[in-house]
């Protein structure tokens, strides 16, 4: 009987025709992503170390309070819980969280990575039912969408952070000067990265121009969704670019601060 890549409700769990190794792919996945929640959750809890100089970690960005000279609204506010560890990161980054989580791109690549949903192409899953994102609670993954416009707001923000990031404090007049360091090239490219990876949003690419049936008689919509569209094709380099320079970024502004990295001054 000639090989078959049947895989259905009665094949074994992990039973594949495939000889190549599926499992690396989805294993990176998994380690990569685990690793980058424990050291973001970590470094948002820490409540110190965030900022440097002019520079401010894009964890704790915006600072909406807290004690560096980048907080909006002044010190910790006195309707913080005082059962839960203030940082000011908690306040934030709920949203460019849910923004990845929600993301088409890692959707279908965390769901083979850590529930094997399926574990991967053409390779049997552990359960016999599909009920796809049609049903509570993977329908909600269809609020991406609105994180896509908080998005929006988080890289006006991270942009300005790099115009402070191009002012340093004279040390002896106390006067701000122009500069610019290492570190705001690290934000530099954060923002790069950032803008290359939500300006690629399957959401947006529809929202520019998918929703549309024809667009040759709407020339703006066009170039907005040909952009867009050059941007998407890449999507997954883009994610995984950006996640891995936003942890670099909060590593980077951290040592500085701890004094283990010193920030060399390029101009
Ligand atoms: Fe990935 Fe929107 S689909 S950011």
């Amino acid at each position: 009987m000639a090989e078959t890549n049947y895989v259905g409700p009665f094949s074994r769990f992990g039973s594949t025709s495939r000889k190549d190794a599926w499992w690396v792919q989805p294993l990176l996945v998994f380690l990569v992503l685990s690793s980058f929640v424990v050291y973001a959750t970590w470094a948002a809890f820490q409540g110190k170390h965030y900022f440097y100089g002019p520079y401010l970690s894009p964890l704790y960005s915006p600072e909406l309070f807290g004690d560096s000279p980048h907080s909006w609204f002044g010190p910790r506010p006195d309707w913080w819980p005082q059962f839960i560890p203030w940082s000011p990161a908690l306040l934030i980054l709920w949203a460019p969280g849910l923004f990845r989580l929600t993301c088409y791109y890692y959707r279908g690549t965390y769901y083979k990575a850590f529930w094997a949903d399926p574990p991967s192409c053409t390779v049997s899953e552990p359960r016999k039912t599909y009920r796809g994102e049609h049903s509570f609670p993977l329908i909600l993954q269809n609020i991406h969408r609105y994180f896509l416009y908080i998005a929006f707001f988080f890289l006006i923000f991270l942009s300005y952070d790099v115009w402070r990031a191009l002012w340093f404090t004279d040390p002896v007049s106390g006067e701000k000067t122009f500069g610019i360091g290492i570190g705001t090239l690290v934000l530099v490219i954060n923002v790069v990265l950032l803008g290359g990876y939500t300006l690629g949003c399957h959401s947006l690419r529809h929202l520019v121009g998918g929703i549309r049936d024809r667009l040759s008689g709407a020339p703006v919509r066009r170039t907005a969704y040909r952009c867009v569209s050059c941007l998407n094709r890449r999507h997954m380099m883009w994610a995984w670019m950006s996640l891995l320079w936003v942890a670099f970024s909060d590593v980077y502004v951290r040592l500085c601060s701890m004094g283990v990295w010193t920030d060399w001054k390029i101009i």
